[in-house]
């Protein structure tokens, strides 16, 4: 694997490498991650020409406990603001010796194109480009599954609202089949809902209380606000009473059932505040998970 720009195309045995591979990382308590040698001396640069608070510090502290050296371009600081390429920029940065760059980008495609152009030592991880795909978050949230369910063979996923915009759930859905989940629905109206979106091997439902029944794990996702272009939208008290996730529709889950978010929330809209916040809540968790889950990605795209 030169590349991680899409969970597309992996198998389950190279998914449930990646997973193996993070949990190698962890020590006794899941917060323990430990620093390892493994990419002593590598030149990791964080492109981020999107904003982020999850994706990009945790790729930073990945990238810091395998021992590499860690470089932020500051986009908005950087010389794009006075025209110079994407690829030139990526040149210039090849020509200080970078082994890996991190790419996050409001095209989808632009982790894949950079990664077309960079000569062939040099690796790319999508850490998510426009709607189309975000395989570490996906690929975290299949490890926070795993480490709450044990299995994927048993059970039931939904994932809840803008399907249609979100990169993320693209991730989690390609991930979800190729492991073995038997039964991933999708929750959302019609209007938030890629064209056929069936296809993808999903149960479709447009009413929450249906589509929440006996669930073992539910995905909450935010509306995409800055992917929407001229899309008629409820307003976000509509959208709360149709889709937000609230104590009295999560009851309708299995009574084990966890809440996942991959973040940023948005509290009051998708998800009530007492759910974000309660007893079957694994957000931030997966937070943590996603800086093993990194380094197992990076470990592994090195050679490692
Ligand atoms: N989940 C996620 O991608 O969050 P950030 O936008 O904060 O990186």
């Amino acid at each position: 694997l030169q590349h991680l720009l899409t969970i597309e195309g992996l198998n389950a045995g190279m998914l449930r490498h990646i997973l193996d591979t993070a949990e190698s990382f962890v020590g006794v308590s899941e917060r323990d991650v430990k620093k390892v040698p493994l990419l002593r001396g590598k030149a990791i640069f964080n492109l981020f020409f999107e904003p982020s608070t999850r994706t990009r510090t945790t790729f930073e502290i990945a990238a810091k406990r395998l021992s590499a050296d860690v470089f932020n371009l500051n986009i908005s600081a950087s010389s794009q603001s006075k025209g110079e390429t994407v690829l030139d920029t990526v040149d210039n940065l090849a020509a200080m010796q970078a082994d890996m760059f991190i790419v996050r980008h409001a095209q989808s495609g632009a982790a894949h194109f950079i990664a077309r152009h960079v000569a062939p030592h040099i690796h790319v991880i999508n850490a998510g480009d426009g709607r189309h795909a975000h395989p570490t978050q996906g690929l975290l949230d299949m490890y926070t599954i795993r480490h709450y369910k044990k299995e994927f063979h048993n059970l039931r996923v939904a994932i809840v609202g803008d399907v249609l915009h979100s990169r993320v759930a693209r991730s989690q859905i390609h991930a979800l089949t190729t492991l073995g989940v038997p039964e991933v629905r999708v929750i959302a109206p019609k209007t938030l809902l890629p064209a056929q979106v069936e296809r993808m091997g999903v149960q479709v439902y447009h009413d929450m209380k249906q589509g929440l029944k006996d669930v073992d794990v539910v995905i909450m996702l935010r509306l995409q606000n800055e992917r929407m272009r001229g899309a008629l939208l409820p307003s976000a008290q509509e959208y709360f009473k149709s889709y937000g996730l609230t104590q009295e529709k999560l009851a309708l889950a299995k009574p084990d059932a966890i809440v996942m978010h991959p973040g940023p929330m948005n509290r009051g809209v998708e998800i009530d505040s007492n759910v974000a916040d309660g007893k079957q809540s694994v957000i931030l968790p997966q937070v943590t998970f996603g800086i093993a889950v990194r380094m197992a990605v990076m470990s592994i795209l090195a050679g490692n």
